[in-house]
């Protein structure tokens, strides 16, 4: 099956997408960091049902990185990414460079508040401010009719929505649900780092959420679920940044007759997992 067309400049991507606009097509967009797996090509999915035309952007932002951080060993595989792009209908894939994205002497940061403050920002306090700059540069490059996010990074998403809402960006964006492996972790391009012992433990983390969304739906206290979700977690051999019970759309406390969303954060052999569930007909009792 023949891969798709690979761009590396912003003037290419805007004579390609520009050409399609002329002719009444509907862009959408996904953006990604490549090391594309099923969860990314459920993305592409969508984007085909509701696009006429999609770009998979595919670009290891380095301004969401800490100095600390694994931006040097992220996994990085353009040919293998394409591969897996082949017959999944995608008709551009743009992969700047890092000089294209940060040309010399760039000096702007797009800073969320609100969704971005908290939670992951307390580990990372880079990382919201450089996928927020990102993601504000592939549209403005792009300029997609709608673009695709999964539910896996839900405060990302929450951060990019309220983002686009700010600045009036005239994108849709569309969230899509968390693609699992089979034993229930969420998919995801660092989970090549765990070893044959981490990898066995990692499951708990969603079946604690599971749980802990479950006994919240039957009028457990959100505090006494989320101790207990912890408490799993913890018993699994994770060491916890954060479990926590918030509104899913502020991100603030959780409201009585809103939608909540249980997240969290845990380290296990040095590899740092994220997830997140839904949780129902939240009361507070
Ligand atoms: P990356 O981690 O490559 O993820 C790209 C998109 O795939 C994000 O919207 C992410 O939420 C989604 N995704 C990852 N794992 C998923 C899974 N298991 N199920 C469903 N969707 C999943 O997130 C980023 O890149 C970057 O921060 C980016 C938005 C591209 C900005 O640099």
């Amino acid at each position: 099956m023949s891969r798709p067309d690979v761009v590396t400049t912003v003037a290419e991507l805007r004579t390609r997408v520009a050409a399609w606009r002329r002719d009444g097509a509907r862009i959408g967009m996904v953006p990604t960091m490549g090391a594309l797996h099923d969860g990314h090509l459920s993305l592409v999915e969508a984007a085909r049902g509701g696009a006429d035309r999609v770009v998979v952007s595919i670009f290891v932002n380095p301004t969401q990185f800490a100095p600390t951080e694994d931006l040097a060993t992220y996994p990085r595989d353009l040919d293998g990414d394409l591969a897996k792009l082949a017959g999944a209908g995608v008709d551009l894939v743009f992969a700047p460079e890092t000089g294209e994205m940060y040309p010399e002497g760039a000096a702007t940061t797009v800073t969320v508040g609100g969704p971005a403050v908290g939670l992951e920002s307390d580990a990372r306090p880079h990382f919201f401010a450089g996928v927020a700059t990102v993601v504000t540069k592939l549209f403005a490059q792009c300029l997609p009719d709608v673009a695709y996010f999964g539910e896996k990074d839900f405060q990302q998403l929450a951060v990019i929505r309220r983002l686009t809402r700010d600045l009036s960006l005239p994108v849709s964006v569309e969230g899509r649900p968390t693609v699992r492996e089979p034993d229930g972790l969420a998919m995801s391009s660092r989970n090549v780092y765990l070893n044959a012992d981490s990898r066995s433990r990692a499951p708990a983390l969603y079946a604690a959420l599971t749980r802990a969304a479950a006994a919240i739906g039957e009028g457990l206290p959100s505090e006494a679920a989320v101790a207990a979700a912890a408490a799993d977690i913890a018993a699994a051999g994770f060491a916890i940044d954060y479990v926590e019970h918030r509104d899913a759309e502020t991100l603030g406390r959780p409201e009585p007759g809103r939608p909540g969303r249980l997240l969290v954060a845990a380290r296990i052999q040095e590899v740092r997992l994220i997830d997140n569930i839904a949780t129902p007909n939240y009361r507070q009792l």
